[in-house]
């Protein structure tokens, strides 16, 4: 296959962060994707319906003329939020998810739940006026290895959660585990989960060697959660092909100052937004099902969270470009994942 047309991406994860960088990376998710889901872990992180549409309005504002682009707005949990403030953000219209981050889970989570037992009241809202809640699945316990804290998520937290409350609709964001994939495709109810575009391209091993298995480590390749093996990494490009309208797109795109990457303490975010279709086809390619990527792209997102699908289309072609070494970001840079390397698919203006 030489080109692809289809329905135009929505990104249905993504972290855009503030001010002058935001302006600089929001710019590459526009020019790919028709909506996206933003994440509200700033500092301080978006609690309050006000502070969802402040924020909303500053995307839009810092929006290039000519890029037609809808952010969609996000809450994040906290122990305190309040069954009002649920109730205010669905009538807002411009609030489309509630965030759980446990505490201490990844990147800005220090204000996040510490126990969902705290959270009852807001749970209980948001099943009543049906606004999904969006859950960074993985326990944070020291004593559990980091590579495990996703699939313990799941028998700890995440099924006696929906016990509790059946008709909630809850998204699994980025899924990383074969545990997770399946159980997104068999649990009742409503659930999906989104997949990112790293997630089905690499396993852990890239953490620690290039393309060609040279040693050596890459932080830029280091996200929460962590990549998994490749057991893991082949579940998830079967979940992502299989045409099941659980599973969606939604690239974590996490922007970071190189520095912070490249750092004695790294933090965790790989920001893809500049490439992420393409590296969505190339990740599809290689399980043979490119004819499956519109769905995934395009449709079951819109449809889970009771939006239209985009009126425009987009074009793949089969065409080299290099993905550059350094992007601006405010007053510093950032390393896109796969800085310097070739991309085999380009999406055409
Ligand atoms: C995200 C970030 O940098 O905000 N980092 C990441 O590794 N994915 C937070 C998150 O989504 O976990
Ligand atoms: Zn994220």
């Amino acid at each position: 296959m030489q080109e692809l047309t289809m329905t135009r991406p929505d990104d249905w994860h993504l972290h855009l962060r503030d001010g002058a960088a935001m302006a600089d990376v929001l710019p590459y998710t526009a020019r790919q994707f028709a909506r996206a889901i933003v994440m509200p872990n700033l500092k301080p992180p978006v609690t309050t319906t006000a502070a969802a549409q402040a924020y909303r309005q500053r995307i839009l504002d810092a929006l290039p003329a000519g890029l037609d682009f809808e952010p969609l707005m996000t809450l994040y949990l906290t122990d305190n939020t309040s069954p009002e403030e649920i109730r205010r953000a669905k009538a807002s219209g411009i609030v489309h998810g509630v965030k759980l981050y446990p505490a201490g889970a990844t990147t800005n989570s220090d204000s996040g739940v510490t126990s969902l037992a705290r959270c009852a009241a807001a749970l209980q809202a948001m099943q009543d006026v049906d606004l999904p809640l969006l859950i960074h699945g993985e326990v944070t316990h020291q004593h559990v290895d980091v590579f495990d804290r996703e699939k313990f998520f799941i028998d700890e937290q995440l099924i006696p959660l929906r016990r509790q409350f059946p008709d909630l609709r809850v998204v699994f964001e980025h899924i990383t585990t074969k545990e997770a994939a399946q159980y997104v495709s068999s649990a009742e109810g409503r659930i999906g989960a989104t997949i990112t575009a790293h997630h089905l391209l690499y396993n852990r091993t890239r953490l620690f060697t290039d393309a060609e298995g040279r040693t050596g480590m890459r932080p830029h390749f280091y996200c929460l959660p962590v990549l998994k093996r490749e057991t893991h990494r082949q579940a998830l490009l079967t979940a992502a092909t299989s045409g099941s309208p659980r599973f969606f797109l939604g690239t974590d795109s996490a922007p970071h100052p190189k520095g912070e990457k490249e750092s004695a303490c790294g933090c965790a975010g790989c920001f893809t937004a500049a490439s992420a279709i393409e590296m969505y086809a190339m990740a599809f390619e290689e399980a043979g099902a490119l004819d499956k990527l519109e769905a995934f792209a395009s449709h079951h997102g819109p449809d889970f969270y009771g939006l239209p699908r985009n009126a425009g289309r987009v074009r793949l072609r089969r065409a080299e470009w290099r993905l550059p070494a350094e992007i601006k970001f405010g007053a510093t840079s950032l390393v896109p994942l796969g800085a310097g390397e070739l991309l085999p698919w380009t999406l055409a203006a």
